[in-house]
């Protein structure tokens, strides 16, 4: 039995690797079109294992796909890969609709056709899992009970927006063709890996080099945070026992304001790698220009996760975080390596006007 999972070098799917393999001798096709986010060093421990088959190509590539897919049979099909920064996609959306959306719809087709060709006991047997996001659901108010798996579809950014369609062509071609999907919808993630371009790794890069750390808006937006870990445990429990056609919301309970999280990452910084001048990481803390549109707030319930399926994250956000600053302080190199030109020219684009 084989598994092929498509963005298996970016932040969550590599850790979803890395664990499949850890606790599983299934091999794993992982297909990754090496994106900027894509980084083959995640996954370096993996080096000369047979488990692993890392093809570099696009989801939207049928031709290789159909290869890959009548070469190694899989038994299921996870799809992880994505554009995924919601400030990427309001500077380009692009490439967010090409992937997100016109890649899924290839992708679904690829795996459709060899779907349909299989023999009665694999095809029954068979599974696509898509990885989604409680973006999808748009924003809640302060009051606002959490994101539930019956609530409305009201993308807010071209991110979350693309990341809707592909969530929609998954159900259809469950409605309309029969294929066997299940979706996950989870809140944010944190841990080993992340790319730091997003909230965490970005607090913490740039507090260890001295830098601002830029707070959008007035810091109050609210984020419901899942280490990266529980959100692998809950797709493999989705993958096993999940029913066909469902969408399960994963998440943690935690929420969290975005300027709590920083103060939580300075503590943290304060404590295990204190500043020579005795001063708090927390000086480095910087207002900046909020994000157009800018969602106020997500939370989601997680309780047909928990009842159905018995899942449970391992984590607490305390113990998740602390892990999440020891690792990035532990491997300096990864984080050195990942800040390549392209990274740089992001950050010059997205901050340009707040100093840095
Ligand atoms: P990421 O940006 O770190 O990684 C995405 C990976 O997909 C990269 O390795 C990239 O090279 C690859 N990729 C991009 N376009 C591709 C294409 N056309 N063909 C093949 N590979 C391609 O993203 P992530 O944070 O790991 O998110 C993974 C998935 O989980 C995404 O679908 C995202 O929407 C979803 N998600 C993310 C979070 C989060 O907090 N990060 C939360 C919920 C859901
Ligand atoms: O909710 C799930 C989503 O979480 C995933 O679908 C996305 O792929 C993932 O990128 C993430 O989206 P967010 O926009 O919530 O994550 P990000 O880390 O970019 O930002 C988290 C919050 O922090 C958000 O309210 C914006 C704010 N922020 C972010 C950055 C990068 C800042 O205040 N300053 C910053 O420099």
């Amino acid at each position: 039995m084989t598994i092929l999972v498509t963005g298996g070098a970016g932040f969550i799917g590599a850790n979803f690797v890395l664990d499949w393999l850890a606790g599983s001798d299934e091999p794993v096709v992982n297909l990754d079109k090496l994106t900027y986010a894509g980084n083959p060093e995640t996954l370096a421990s993996l080096q000369g294992d047979k488990r692993h088959i890392f093809v570099q190509g696009d989801i939207g590539d049928a031709a290789l796909v159909t290869r890959l897919l009548a070469e190694h049979q899989p038994r299921a099909v996870l799809n992880f890969a994505a554009e995924s920064h919601v400030d990427r996609s309001i500077h380009g959306p692009g490439d967010f609709i090409e992937t997100n959306i016109m890649g899924t719809f290839r992708l679904l087709e690829s795996v459709r056709g060899f779907w349909m060709g299989l023999a009665d006991a694999p095809k029954a047997d068979f599974r696509f899992l898509h990885v989604s996001t409680d973006e999808v659901y748009g924003s809640l108010s302060k009051d606002d009970p959490a994101f539930a798996e019956t609530n409305r579809y009201e993308p807010n950014s071209p991110y979350s927006a693309s990341k809707a369609a592909s969530d929609h062509l998954v159900r259809a071609w469950h409605h309309t063709y029969g294929l066997p999907v299940l979706t996950t919808n989870c809140s944010n993630n944190y841990g080993p890996f992340h790319f730091p371009e997003k909230l965490i790794p970005l607090m913490i890069v740039n507090a260890l080099a001295g830098k601002p750390l830029p707070v959008y808006g007035d810091g109050m937006q609210i984020r419901d945070w899942l280490y990266v870990k529980d959100h692998c445990s809950a797709i493999r429990t989705v993958l096993k026992g999940g029913r066909l056609g469902e969408t399960y919301n994963v998440g943690g309970w935690n929420e969290k304001p975005n300027i709590e999280i920083v103060q939580t990452v300075c503590k943290l910084l304060d404590e295990l790698r204190p500043k020579a001048d005795g001063s708090s990481y927390a000086s480095q803390i910087t207002y900046v220009t909020d994000r157009p549109g800018h969602d106020r707030r997500y939370a989601i319930d997680a309780r047909k996760l928990e009842k159905e399926l018995g899942w449970k994250p391992a984590e607490t956000f305390d113990t998740g975080i602390r892990k999440t600053v020891a690792w990035y302080l532990a491997n300096p190199e990864w984080v050195a390596h990942v800040q390549s030109g392209a990274y740089r020219d992001w950050v010059q684009k997205q901050y340009a006007g707040d100093a840095q």
